[in-house]
């Protein structure tokens, strides 16, 4: 028997909350249908590619008195791309609803991601084995991989294992990449006539898969308030001190809802939006006179310490970056395909290759850059493309701008300060951490409906619980159809439909609270400290979830 710590043994006892319509079980459940839907955009050639999948109805469950008699059904499930808390709990949720449906159903795990159910690496599962997982952190019951489900030859494997293990339906855990490939899945299984329903779950820490149905995605509520936590003991230690700047960078791949919650939660001197780097065409140049103005008029205060929040994602949302990494992406898949960069001798060397094959403007902007951050920005891309952003050193490359820029200025009599600084990354300190009880009940009920949507013969469908700044006995669970959050983007130099990724809003309530702020949070210190999770104790501590969808709601209530 494993060694297990004290908050362990008492979180395995946690029992979650599921809405009060699941509550008497999937076989006393009603479905209700919305009006068919649209894809968001480009809805013809959406419609063109998911000929059999297309425009299906919202659906909403509602208990009813009458018992549904339910076949037999098995269902295998993939974790899919990085890990969230409370991954865990969805399948703890999906089994129980599968069992308590009939106890003769099976539910599998596929090992290792989406490779799983291609190799056929699966795992059955028990009562002990689910039970010793349940409302923990990680994906480590089946583990999880980047592995892209997309190709004919992948999803006829795929078939070969659903009918070894008679499976019904495949469940997957996964973010917008994933569920698009769900997309695909389902459409193929339906065109071949296979009788395998594919269902998806929202996953991912960025909080970048939701929309008009789609609240938020699991994961985002517990890493943020982790980060949160974090940054507050930061802030007390900076406040303490007094010597050190910190600059902290904040995961979220792309999107920055992430660095923005843990800012609403923790009031910084210093938050980077990316999105709003964006939108204002802001050079590298002019974010480092921002930053540097901060910091001298703190330092103009006697104020030789502060904390800046920087999103992961930050570079890539730099006008002139932007252009340089796509130049830099597409020359790094040529690359790959063979060219003679791998045969440089030298870094160095290696830097004047790409340098020379670079559009002269991206040229001159590699070329800028320190030799740390110009060899993080050839790391191996991603299975989807993507620079890994989680591994360039932007706080850094910043930092280094900064001190650069400051000394300018004391030489000009503009800056009288002392900088100090420390660089810190928090990202895989959040992605595991005991689910907080909203991610445990969140999880948990998604597992438990994405169940009743394979009862009830749906395809296609992301599982789907609304109404969650609410008490979990009134939350909505049903399903959206998977079809409707897509529209076509430029992948691989190639149009393909994809889940759209909800970036951070300028116009909403969320930046605006942030916006409204920052010059007060700049100068004055109004560091709040939101301390660790709490899994216990009052409601209106242990069960409140985050400022971002607290602020969405209320939004949305408005407007209604
Ligand atoms: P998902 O979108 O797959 O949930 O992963 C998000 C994320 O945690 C990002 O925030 C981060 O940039 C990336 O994964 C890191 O990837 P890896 O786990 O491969 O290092």
């Amino acid at each position: 028997m494993r060694e297990l710590s004290p908050l362990q043994i008492e979180r395995l006892k946690y029992q979650p909350k599921l809405p009060s319509s699941l509550r008497e079980g999937v076989n006393k459940l009603e479905l209700i249908q919305g009006e068919n839907t649209q894809a968001i955009a480009d809805a013809e050639q959406i419609q063109e590619l998911f000929k059999k999948t297309y425009g299906k109805p919202i659906i909403t469950f509602e208990s009813t008195e009458n018992e549904n008699a339910s076949e037999i059904k098995n269902v295998g499930v993939i974790l899919s791309g990085g890990q969230a808390p409370g991954g865990h709990n969805v399948i703890a949720g999906l089994y129980d609803a599968l069992k308590q449906a009939n106890s003769s159903n099976k539910l599998y795990g596929f090992l290792g991601g989406p490779a799983g159910i291609i190799d056929g690496k699966y795992v059955e599962f028990t009562d002990s084995f689910i039970d010793e997982y349940r409302n923990t952190g990680g994906f480590d019951i089946i583990g999880s991989g980047r592995t892209k489900l997309e190709s004919q030859e992948q999803f006829e494997k795929s078939l070969e294992v659903c009918k070894k293990l008679n499976l019904s339906a495949v469940v997957v855990i996964g973010g917008d990449d994933s569920n698009t490939n769900a997309a695909l899945l389902a459409e193929w299984f339906v065109e071949n006539n296979t009788g395998v329903q594919v269902i998806g779950c929202p996953k991912t820490i960025d909080g970048d898969l939701k929309n008009d149905q789609i609240e938020i995605s699991f994961g985002f509520d517990t890493a943020t308030k982790t980060y949160g936590e974090l940054i507050g003991n930061i802030q007390r230690d900076a406040n303490s001190a007094k010597k050190y700047w910190h600059f902290i960078k904040i995961m979220g791949r792309s999107a920055s809802h992430v660095a923005l919650e843990a800012a609403l939660q923790t009031q910084p001197n210093i938050t980077l939006i990316s999105e709003e780097v964006e939108e204002k065409k802001m050079s590298l140049t002019e974010i480092i006179n921002y930053m540097a103005g901060i910091i001298s008029q703190r330092a103009a205060k006697g104020k030789n310490f502060g904390i800046a929040v920087i999103p992961e994602g930050l570079i890539e949302f730099i006008p002139e970056m932007k252009s340089m990494i796509s130049n830099l992406n597409d020359l790094m898949s040529e690359i790959e395909q063979g060219t003679n960069i791998n045969n440089a001798t030298s870094m160095h060397e290696k830097f004047e290759i790409i340098e020379n094959r670079l559009k002269q403007e991206n040229a001159k902007v590699f070329a800028s850059l320190p030799a740390l951050i110009k060899s993080q920005l050839l790391m191996d891309r991603d299975p989807h493309g993507n620079v890994q952003v989680s591994r360039i050193e932007t706080e850094k490359l910043l930092i280094e701008m900064i001190r650069t820029k400051l000394t300018e200025m004391k030489s000009q009599g503009e800056y009288i300060g002392k900088f100090s600084e420390l660089a810190h990354f928090f990202g895989y300190e959040g992605r595991c951490a005991f689910p907080s009880n909203f991610d445990a009940d969140y999880c948990y009920s998604l597992g438990y409906n994405a169940f009743a949507l394979i009862n009830f013969g749906m395809t296609g469908y992301l599982s789907s619980i609304r109404n969650l700044t609410q008490a979990a006995d009134s939350w909505i669970a049903g399903g959206t159809p998977l079809t409707m959050m897509m529209n076509m983007e430029k992948r691989h130099g190639e149009m393909k439909p994809v889940i759209q990724k909800a970036l951070v809003k300028l116009d909403g309530p969320v930046f605006k609270k942030l916006e409204a702020n920052r010059e007060d949070w700049a100068l004055n210190d109004k560091y709040l400290f939101p301390g660790a999770i709490q899994y216990f104790g009052p409601s209106a501590v242990c069960d409140l979830t985050t400022v971002t969808l607290q602020l969405e709601q209320i939004k949305t209530l408005v407007n209604a």
